[in-house]
């Protein structure tokens, strides 16, 4: 089941209209959040992220906080699987097509349930590999806009070149990848891009940082050139739907020795650690 506003529908039946601003402009914001046993993980944050990016736009937040929760437990109950990905998206509605905004605005408010297939073990153990290109996005990317043609056009590059994700340079910097955030690792120190309108503020990178704070694994919040991104001991990836990566092959060269380091170990290991007392109803 889908919940479509303000119905619980199959998801063959919802129907939306092709002046939706969202289809007509990419006039909308989303969100991503993780489901483990059922519960949905730092579902405080994605709320406060959608807010941000609902402000950004100038779009009124269409439920409070609590209305979000109850649909988000609707729609997790509706669904099969214990590990399941939340998509919401909430246009500016349906309008005769003018760039500006309708003087009357009623909102699309979309949520679906997938299935959450998280990383194998081999993966895992093996790492994945990575290109890099120019980050040519707006300066913007704090939003979670759903207009991702330019994040679309880069994940492809990957794709067609056989790998995970790409990772974007602006002016000689690291901003994040096509679809996650990034870290690196150099001489054991955590290196993590500054959150800034480069890039978007990551639920994960959040809880990343917090696992180092709390594990005592030392970290730095800094810009990362080009150079420190190319002589890495370590790369790391994390997204909602990824959660932590080790990048193994960096624009076909080995990152470090070619194999997943101690700090994504760590990381993994006290990561997967969190998701069990989240889903115990502790905290971190
Ligand atoms: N994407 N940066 C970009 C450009 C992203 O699209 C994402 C996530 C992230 C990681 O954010 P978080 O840790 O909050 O998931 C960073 C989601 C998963 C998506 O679009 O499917």
């Amino acid at each position: 089941m889908i919940y479509l506003n303000g119905s619980f529908i199959p998801i063959e039946d919802a129907r939306i209209s092709v002046l939706d601003r969202g289809f007509i402009f990419g006039d909308g914001v989303y969100e991503v959040i993780p489901v483990y046993s059922h519960r949905p993980f730092r579902l405080t944050e994605h709320l406060h992220r959608l807010q941000k990016s609902l402000d950004a736009i100038q779009l009124k937040n269409p439920y409070t906080d609590i209305e979000w929760a109850k649909l988000v437990e609707q729609i997790i109950a509706s669904n099969e699987g214990d590990d399941q990905y939340l998509y919401m998206q909430v246009t500016r509605g349906v309008a005769p097509r003018d760039h500006a905004f309708p003087k009357v605005v009623t909102p699309t408010v979309f949520i679906m349930s997938s299935p959450l297939v998280v990383a194998s073990k081999e993966l895992i153990v093996a790492g994945v590999s990575a290109i890099t290109a120019n980050d040519n996005r707006w300066i913007r990317c704090d939003i979670k806009a759903i207009s991702l043609l330019p994040n679309v056009l880069l994940r492809q590059m990957a794709v067609d070149s056989g790998a995970t994700e790409t990772l974007l340079l602006r002016e000689g910097f690291l901003t994040e990848g096509s679809a996650s955030n990034v870290f690196v690792v150099k001489d054991k120190l955590l290196l993590a891009p500054p959150k800034s309108h480069l890039m978007l503020p990551g639920i994960t990178y959040d809880v990343v940082l917090e696992i180092a704070d709390k594990h005592q694994i030392p970290y730095e919040i800094i810009e990362i050139s080009e150079y420190d991104l190319r002589t890495a001991d370590e790369i790391l990836l994390t997204s909602s739907t990824k959660e932590i990566m080790p990048i193994t092959l960096l624009d076909g060269k080995k990152v470090g020795s070619g194999k997943p380091g101690n700090v994504f170990a760590q990381l993994y290991q006290y990561y997967q650690n969190y998701k069990v007392t989240i889903m115990r109803g502790e905290s971190l």
